[in-house]
């Protein structure tokens, strides 16, 4: 019996000193949080349009034509009516889906454009002023989404826009600096002075008269209002006048199209993500299931081991993208061989901890069946419960630097997206081959990944992001910071990036913000860094559904970037 009530004691101090040791469950640091709705864009003021809409009724869908339009007001450094962009959605019932409203190569391009009679690339040919432009997509984007999934009246979505275009938008702190930056590059390319000219200091108010107009012609013809007649005359002209290939019939025949998104499942998630010609989805899936088979989550975040892996999967998606990945209605692409587990399980065999597998002597796979700063990001999720992720683009900042005064919107250089030559890099450092050449009417390879997760069958996430090339690797690494390392919504957006694209071989990471020993031993064994060339990698913007069904905004802080809802 002693022994008994020794026992009993001795169990019941054990159990106590368990729970007192216990680690207590560290508070996370959380985003905006609501019970219904949400949209978190690169400005207030387009995230505040997107939420009225949804407080009016409207769907993720009328949402989303409302946030696009606004950020082509509001953040005209990427948000757009001269660019393009993807959207993937998944509704309330499970079902999901992907346009591609991304800019074509005009129908008087043709492969060498941008070479020289030596056949060298010719500097800033594809990235400054009007032949860098591609057909933009945008409007064809927000029209065929409200055809069909939209509910409101293109009245009641539009209307708030052109509402904001007039009044005009505060000039932000990081904006004003952005503009004084790139006002160099507006002199040289534009004829006349545009309204960016103008030294603009934060609080300033900038008011888009011309662009309120257009958008008004559209808000009256529809679609036609920015393809044909008035504005696509101006538009074509203007393009031409300034020694650009777009013409009227190029803007006639421009249409978004429907695609069918990527998916896959990593652990107990389905990831959902744009399929080609963004090479985002296939990237991502790619290194994903690269990566699933090692238990990262015990290596710990951004630990040596963790970056090892994430880097040498990262190194041979990104070989693969540069030579299997273009448009697919020109070229054939094995996707479904591309996310196969056992063609990646072989892309890894030859990874080893102990050393870097050196970028020249990774090459694209051995396939033997081949099948038949700028962009931005915003993630809505509705009171319905659907979603939607939508990455929108001029490619670089301000696109070619081609302001059109008289429709009011900075036009793309989308065509640097395009291979210009087999192996020589673009803006991003990116190398293509053939299957990204120019052709007309082709569509440029991106790299945006609008990206949908789901657990246990249900909505969990929306992500996506900025930054080029760089922007699959950092919807990667927002994702596994929450999924592998249990970060909160905004906790994983905050968390310090980094980035492998196979060529050029080195390791980007933000600067300051890695631990110097592994940094070290990362070198040592022969890892190349550089925390130079990349202050930021992604503005990354995602929303978090919680167990309860509360959604957590993740707004980046290195933009001005903020979460709404209700
Ligand atoms: O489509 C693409 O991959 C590029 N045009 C995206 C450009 C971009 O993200 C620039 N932003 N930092």
């Amino acid at each position: 019996m002693k022994y008994l009530i020794y026992t009993v004691l001795l169990f019941s101090f054990l159990v106590a000193c368990k729970q007192t040791v216990k680690t207590p469950v560290k508070e996370k640091h959380r985003g905006l949080m609501t019970q219904k709705a949400m949209v978190v864009s690169a400005r207030i003021e387009a995230s505040k349009i997107g939420n009225d809409i949804l407080k009016k009724g409207g769907n993720a869908f009328d949402a989303m034509v409302a946030t696009e339009l606004a950020l082509a007001v509001a953040f005209p450094f990427a948000g757009n009516l001269g660019g393009g962009g993807f959207m993937v959605y998944r509704q309330a019932n499970g079902e999901t889906g992907a346009i591609d409203y991304r800019e074509k190569a005009p129908m008087a391009a043709t492969k060498n454009m941008y070479l020289d009679k030596n056949g060298n690339v010719i500097p800033e040919k594809s990235t400054l002023g009007a032949l860098a432009i591609g057909v933009p997509g945008t409007v064809a984007g927000v029209f065929e989404v409200h055809k069909k999934l939209g509910s409101l009246p293109m009245e009641t979505i539009l209307n708030p826009v052109i509402a904001l275009a007039k009044k005009g938008v505060l000039v932000t702190e990081k904006q004003a600096k952005s503009l004084a930056h790139y006002q160099p590059l507006f002199k040289k390319v534009n004829k006349d002075s545009i309204l960016f000219n103008t030294h603009w200091k934060a609080n300033d108010t900038i008011k888009y008269n011309s662009l309120a107009e257009t958008l008004e012609r559209i808000l009256k013809e529809g679609k036609d209002g920015f393809y044909k007649g008035e504005t696509a005359k101006t538009l074509a002209k203007f393009i031409q006048d300034n020694g650009g290939l777009i013409t009227e019939e190029d803007l006639a025949n421009y249409e978004a199209k429907w695609r069918d998104p990527i998916s896959f499942n990593y652990d107990d998630l389905k990831i959902i993500s744009m399929s080609p010609p963004s090479s985002g989805g296939v990237c991502l899936a790619q290194i994903m299931k690269m990566i699933e088979p090692f238990p990262i989550d015990d290596y710990g975040h951004n630990s040596e081991k963790t970056i090892q892996v994430i880097t040498e999967a990262e190194r041979r998606a990104y070989a693969d993208r540069s030579f299997y990945l273009g448009d697919p209605d020109f070229v054939n692409i094995p996707i479904k061989t591309l996310i196969k587990e056992d063609y990646l399980g072989g892309r890894m065999n030859d990874f080893s901890f102990e050393k870097a597998t050196l970028s020249n002597d990774v090459s694209h796979g051995n396939m033997t069946i081949i099948e038949s700063d700028e962009t931005t990001h915003y993630s809505i999720v509705d009171q319905f419960g659907n979603a939607i992720s939508a990455t929108t683009t001029l490619n670089g900042a301000y696109g070619s630097k081609l302001y059109c005064a008289e429709l009011g919107f900075f036009l793309n250089n989308e065509m640097d997206d395009f291979s210009s030559k087999p192996g020589e890099p673009n803006m991003f450092g990116l190398i293509g081959a053939e299957a990204n050449s120019i052709a007309p009417q082709k569509r440029m390879l991106s790299s945006m990944t609008p990206t949908i997760v789901e657990k246990n069958g249900k909505l969990f996430m929306s992500v996506g992001t900025p930054g080029g090339s760089t922007i699959i690797t950092s919807v990667l690494q927002t994702i596994l910071n929450v999924h592998e390392f249990d970060m909160s919504m905004q906790e994983a957006v905050n968390a310090p990036r980094f980035h492998h694209q196979w060529l050029p071989d080195e390791i980007r990471m933000e600067p300051n913000a890695f631990d110097k020993t592994i940094i070290e031993n990362l070198k040592k064994r022969g890892y190349s860094i550089n925390q130079k060339d990349s202050p930021i990698i992604g503005k990354v913007d995602g929303i978090l559904v919680l167990e309860d069904n509360t959604l957590e905004g993740g707004a980046d802080y290195r933009g001005d970037d903020t979460a709404v809802g209700f």
